[in-house]
C-alpha cells in the first residue's frame, strides 16, 4: 500500500494543528515533519518544542525528518516530544547502527537517510536496524526543488537488497515529488512518498493526496 506524508513545512506554520486537520481529512497516512538546524542544511525550521505542542493535537503519526548534524544528542528528546517515526541523516551521524537501535528501544519506528551523492550500497549493512530508509530525491534543506530521477535507481538498488534479506522495508522518497513522477517513484520500489508543494500549492488536497496514491 502506498502511503502519503505531506511535508507540513509547506503550510501555514502559524496553525499547525489545524493544517494537520486539514491533511488527515483529506486523507494523508502520516504528517511528514521537516527539522532544519542551519549546519547540516543551510536552512532553519522548527524543532521539538513545536512537535511536542502537536502531538497534544493529533493522533495522526509523526514523521519527523531530522536534518541536523549530530542528530543522536537529540533523539531521545524528539522520541519524548511525540514522533512515531524519526529518521535521521546517515552522513550527520556518528553512530548510525546505535542510533537506529535507540529509537527502536523505545518502541518508534526508526529511519535513516541518504542525501543525493551517497551510494545506496553505503547504508546496505544498517538494513536489519530500519523499519524505513528515506532516499532523498533533491538536495536537502528547501521545498519547491525538482525530483532528480536517477535518485530512484538507489531505491530500486535498496528495494533489491531488502527483498533478497526478506526485509520488511518500508522506502521512502522526499523531494519534488508530484502526481507525474509518482508512479515512476513506487515503480522503483518506492512506498512512502512525502510531498510539500504537490499538497499544498494544489486547490483540492484531497484530490492531491489521491493523484499521489495513483487514484
Ligand atoms: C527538503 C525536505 C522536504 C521538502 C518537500 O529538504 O526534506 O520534505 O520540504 O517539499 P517538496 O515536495 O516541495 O519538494
Ligand atoms: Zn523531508
Amino acid at each position: 500500500m502506498i502511503k502519503i506524508s505531506p511535508s507540513v513545512l509547506a503550510g501555514d506554520l502559524s496553525c499547525l494543528a489545524d493544517e494537520v486537520g486539514r491533511l488527515a481529512a483529506a486523507g494523508a497516512d502520516m504528517m511528514h515533519l521537516d527539522v532544519m538546524d542551519g549546519i547540516f542544511v543551510t536552512n532553519l525550521s522548527f524543532g521539538m518544542p513545536v512537535i511536542e505542542c502537536l502531538r497534544k493535537h493529533t493522533d495522526a503519526v509523526l514523521d519527523v525528518h531530522l536534518m541536523i548534524d549530530r542528530p543522536e544528542r537529540y533523539v531521545e528528546r524528539f522520541l519524548a516530544a511525540g514522533a512515531d517515526i524519526l529518521t535521521f541523516h546517515y552522513e550527520a551521524c556518528e553512530d548510525s547502527a546505535a542510533t537506529l537501535d535507540l529509537i527502536r528501544s523505545k518502541g518508534r519506528r526508526a529511519a535513516i537517510s541518504i542525501k543525493p551523492k551517497t551510494a545506496a550500497e553505503e547504508i546496505f549493512p544498517l538494513l536489519d536496524r530500519c523499519d524505513m530508509v528515506l532516499v532523498m530525491t533533491v538536495e536537502p534543506g528547501y521545498g519547491g526543488q525538482s525530483m532528480i530521477p536517477e535518485m530512484l535507481d538507489k531505491v530500486r538498488a535498496i528495494r533489491k537488497e531488502a527483498d533478497r534479506r526478506g526485509l520488511k522495508l518500508d522506502i521512502q522518497v522526499d523531494g519534488g515529488i508530484n502526481a507525474e513522477n509518482a508512479p515512476s517513484a513506487v515503480e522503483a520500489g518506492a512506498n512512502v512518498l512525502v510531498a510539500g508543494s504537490a499538497v499544498f500549492k494544489a486547490e483540492n488536497m484531497r484530490e492531491a493526496i489521491d493523484k499521489l496514491r495513483g487514484k
